[in-house]
């Protein structure tokens, strides 16, 4: 295996991940209840279009073809915000659920695309390289506009959210099996990894680097 075909399989990786989101974003705006959140998405559709564009223009360069390979890890992305969509939260809470979904697919974007351009320098591929880089440019913008959209709805929720805990102490929910198997398996990762972590008191400042 060269470093040549390690990129492309990130660029396949890359080309599924947006045509996955082509697909998807459209169930997201309509699933937003605020204006300015909504229309970011709106517009990000929009971009995203563009850059599956953008890809197959890079894979002009190399000469194959964008597809063979499913972006599993965008999959799972999509699940999150599916989920957060289907939450029986209204109006600012669920716009809240989709804050943390929403900027975990833009940051997934952005570390591809970060790792794509970086194999392509070393590769000496200056057009794919800044192809690559237009992209990366938009995936940080939207980043930024999924945090700045999502303040004054945060602020917005803050109140919202004492008003459901007061019917939730009323009514105790049952959880679906989803949410069971989800808290089971969450239950077996703290396991599995505690005897790694151990018993020690978490640090109190990042390791600064050397
Ligand atoms: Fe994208
Ligand atoms: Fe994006």
């Amino acid at each position: 295996m060269s470093l040549n075909e390690i990129l492309i399989d990130e660029l396949r990786d890359l080309y599924s991940a947006e045509n996955q989101l082509v697909k998807a974003l459209p169930k997201v705006v309509k699933g937003i209840s605020n204006a300015e959140m909504k229309q970011n998405v709106k517009d990000h559709l929009e971009v995203t279009k563009g850059q599956v564009l953008r890809l197959r223009e890079v894979f002009g360069h190399i000469g194959k073809k964008p597809t063979g390979k499913h972006c599993d890890g965008m999959e799972g992305c999509i699940k999150e915000v599916t989920e957060a969509l289907e939450q029986d939260y209204e109006g600012a809470l669920k716009d809240a659920c989709i804050t943390g979904a929403a900027l975990r697919v833009e940051h997934y974007e952005i570390a591809g695309y970060t790792a794509a351009i970086a194999m392509a320098k070393a590769l000496g591929m200056k057009e794919v390289t800044d192809l690559l880089n237009e992209s990366l440019k938009e995936e940080t913008l939207a980043a930024k506009n999924v945090t700045s959209g999502s303040k004054p709805v945060l602020k917005q929720a803050a109140t919202q959210e004492e008003d459901e805990t007061d019917e939730e102490h009323e009514e105790e929910e049952e959880k679906d099996p989803e949410e069971q198997k989800s808290e089971q398996e969450s239950e077996e990762d703290e396991k599995e990894a505690a005897s790694d972590v151990g018993g020690a008191k978490p640090p109190k400042k990042a390791a600064k680097k050397k």
